[in-house]
């Protein structure tokens, strides 16, 4: 179970590597659109998110509110990244907020305790 989860973990910060990573190289490109990298992310950050929040640390899980609350905002980032992937360009301001909702979610994984 332990070797399970860590490498739940390990594929979880790949897909924050590539949904940040990706938006961050459009973001200084100058050219606000999704861009496959984001799209993987959103979806990796998606489902090994739902597999490390099964009961795999013998009793020492996570707060379940903190869950809710990491699974809510990564449907909304999966949502915006995922209905404008076809758009040539994609409002600043969506994208800046996909931007901040993942830097959000980041700190919740590390500081709510
Ligand atoms: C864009 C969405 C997400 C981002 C940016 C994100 C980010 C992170 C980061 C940076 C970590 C820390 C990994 C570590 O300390 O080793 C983490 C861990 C974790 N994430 Fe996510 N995550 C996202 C989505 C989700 C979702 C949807 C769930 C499930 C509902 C989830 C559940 C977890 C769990 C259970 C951990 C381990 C936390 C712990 O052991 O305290 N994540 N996440």
């Amino acid at each position: 179970m332990e070797a399970l989860r860590l490498i739940l973990r390990y594929v979880h910060l790949i897909g924050f590597a590539l949904l940040l990573g990706g938006a961050i190289v459009q973001y200084v490109s100058g050219r606000l659109r999704i861009n496959p990298g984001m799209l993987w992310g959103a979806a990796i950050m998606l489902a090994t998110g739902i597999g490390l929040s099964a009961p795999l640390r013998d009793g020492d899980e996570p707060d379940p509110a903190k869950l809710v609350t990491k699974l809510v905002l990564a449907i909304l980032i999966f949502v915006m990244v995922f209905f404008s992937r076809k758009r040539d360009v994609v409002n600043r301001g969506h994208f800046g907020a996909i931007i901040a909702l993942t830097l959000v979610n980041a700190a919740v994984a590390v500081f709510w305790r």
